[in-house]
């Protein structure tokens, strides 16, 4: 199955179980705006579980806030996201489509680095076993041009942005003869700046409203309470303020169902560190963040850190952690250092200062911040995409499974009646209810236990318990790994501990 028929059958299956739903489906959906069903609610609440311990829990030194998503409209004057929160577009006058002109052009230069893997795969075979990618790379004529053209259009693309030059944005796109991918039309419109806040009206009209958005980013709750959370927590530099909650853009482009929304959630944490010692936190964080993706067991060529090309208007160093996605690499995460801009810029409008006096030092300054920003729902397709298997079995048979890492799973276990008569059904309730306490637990008897097994994969559980006429003589059950669907009979004592050791990994 290629990749784009895979993507479209993750997306139905997210929807024919639960997971994910389109907004308001019953007038038709709201733009990538989507709703998490009853399982996707609780994958959800899973994964902001695993970031919030391995974050806040396991470090000392890093509180959790919840801040409000309305915020005094001067907070996003400091922040620049009223001048310069904005994305190029551009349109293509027959297509009468809109696209994000950096994205037009990274798709041309991922279209570039295809050509480039392709070279390098016919080499491989060519060459055998002594075959030296790298080397290869550096030294082959064409490769070598490959490399060098990428190279001067992102250059070239960074220069446009930085200069806020639209006009050789446009030029560039002509230059490369970057076609519009549905029509496949060069007809271009001029590049034009489009910022990406929603704003709403706070109080009535009759006391004169006040313009205030809502937030792009959950990270300036951070840092207007950075004094508050300083002060009320004794925290002593370094130190970090973590914070999971919505935001909200008006992307141009909204598409690749969950990846780019209108509402969405981040995972934000900013870590205030002396001046001078922010590029040790930048690697340290860029170090610790990729270990935490990949200690969910997803493979590590899954990952790949990518420079940005054109930094936020607040960073001096940033990187994303990009995800081989079902439309391939895209970003994750962002690693950002955003220097001492934030806090000097709420200094600077509301008249507070907002510093850390240094007793090692004695004296005071404002911290540099090293932030790490993930998506949450990005995060969600990571893994549900990577979890998604259709696979064909020794008897010739099919199953889909999904194969969430245990600590994901909505349900970790599924406890499942042999029959619904001679007493299983009451012996059944009597083992869920010895783990519902701990573990999210499904009770199933309706249908073939060879469908109910189905249904379990299907949904990514990854214990099925299964009670049959043996478990009423000796207190035994069979138990069904989701994976190599091995079954094994143990005592029903002993479920507990077979299921939290699977679930902690
Ligand atoms: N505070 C820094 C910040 O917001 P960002 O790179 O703009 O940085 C951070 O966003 C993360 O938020 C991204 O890596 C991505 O995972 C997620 N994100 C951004 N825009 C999104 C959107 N429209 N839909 C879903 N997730 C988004």
């Amino acid at each position: 199955m290629n990749q784009e028929d895979k993507f479209k059958n993750v997306i139905s299956h997210a929807k024919e179980y639960g997971f994910v739903f389109p907004s308001s489906e019953i007038y038709d959906g709201l733009s990538a705006v989507y709703d998490y069903g009853q399982l996707g609610a609780e994958l959800k609440n899973n994964i902001k579980q695993y970031w919030w311990k391995s974050m806040v829990q396991m470090h000392e030194n890093i509180v959790g806030i919840d801040s409000a998503i309305f915020m005094h409209p001067t907070t996003w004057k400091a922040s620049g996201h009223v001048d310069a929160f904005n994305d190029p577009l551009i349109d293509n006058k027959d297509s009468k489509k809109r696209y994000r002109a950096d994205v037009l052009v990274e798709d041309h230069i991922a279209k570039i680095e295809g050509k480039i893997n392709k070279e390098v795969e016919k080499a491989a075979k060519r060459f055998g076993n002594s075959f030296d990618a790298e080397m290869f790379k550096q030294t082959n004529p064409r490769v070598a041009g490959y490399v060098a053209k990428i190279d001067a259009i992102e250059q070239r693309m960074k220069k446009c942005l930085d200069d806020g030059n639209l006009e050789d944005f446009k030029q560039l796109i002509i230059d490369e003869e970057i076609v519009d991918p549905i029509s496949g039309s060069r007809n271009w419109t001029d590049v034009r700046q489009f910022n990406l806040m929603f704003s709403t009206e706070m109080g009535s009209t009759a006391e004169g409203a006040n313009t205030i958005y809502l937030r792009p980013e959950t990270a300036q709750g951070i840092f207007v309470n950075f004094l508050n959370v300083q002060k009320t927590g004794r925290m002593k530099i370094p130190f970090g303020i973590a914070q999971i909650g919505k935001a909200f853009r008006n992307e141009i482009v909204a598409r690749q169902f969950i990846f780019r929304m209108r509402e969405f959630e981040q995972m934000e944490m900013q870590f205030f560190v002396k001046p001078g010692t922010e590029m040790k936190w930048y690697e340290y964080w860029k170090a610790e963040r990729m270990k935490w993706h990949l200690s969910l067991g997803i493979k590590e060529s899954e990952y790949r850190f990518h420079d940005h090309i054109k930094m936020a208007h607040y960073a001096n160093a940033a990187a994303d952690i990009e995800f081989n996605f079902p439309f391939g690499f895209k970003e994750l995460e962002g690693i950002h250092s955003r220097t001492d801009f934030d806090l000097k810029q709420h200094e600077m409008h509301s008249g507070k200062k907002l510093q850390y006096f240094d007793p090692e030092e004695n004296k005071n300054y404002v911290p540099y911040v090293v932030e790490t920003s993930i998506g949450l729902d990005r995060m969600f397709l990571a893994i549900l995409s990577t979890a998604y298997e259709e696979e064909t079995l020794e008897d010739g048979s099919t199953r889909t499974v999904l194969r969430l890492p245990a600590k994901m799973a909505p349900y970790k276990v599924a406890v499942l009646p042999l029959l619904k008569k001679d007493g299983l059904p009451e012996k059944a309730r009597e083992v869920i209810d010895g783990l519902k306490g701990d573990f999210m637990c499904q009770y199933d008897e309706k249908d073939a236990i060879g469908r109910r097994y189905r249904r379990q994969d299907a949904i990514g559980t990854p214990f099925a318990i299964t009670v049959d006429h043996q478990t009423l003589e000796d207190n035994t059950v069979t138990i069904r790994h989701r994976d190599s669907m091995k079954q094994e009979r143990v005592a029903i004592e002993d479920v507990e501990a077979i299921v939290r050791k699977g679930v902690r990994g």
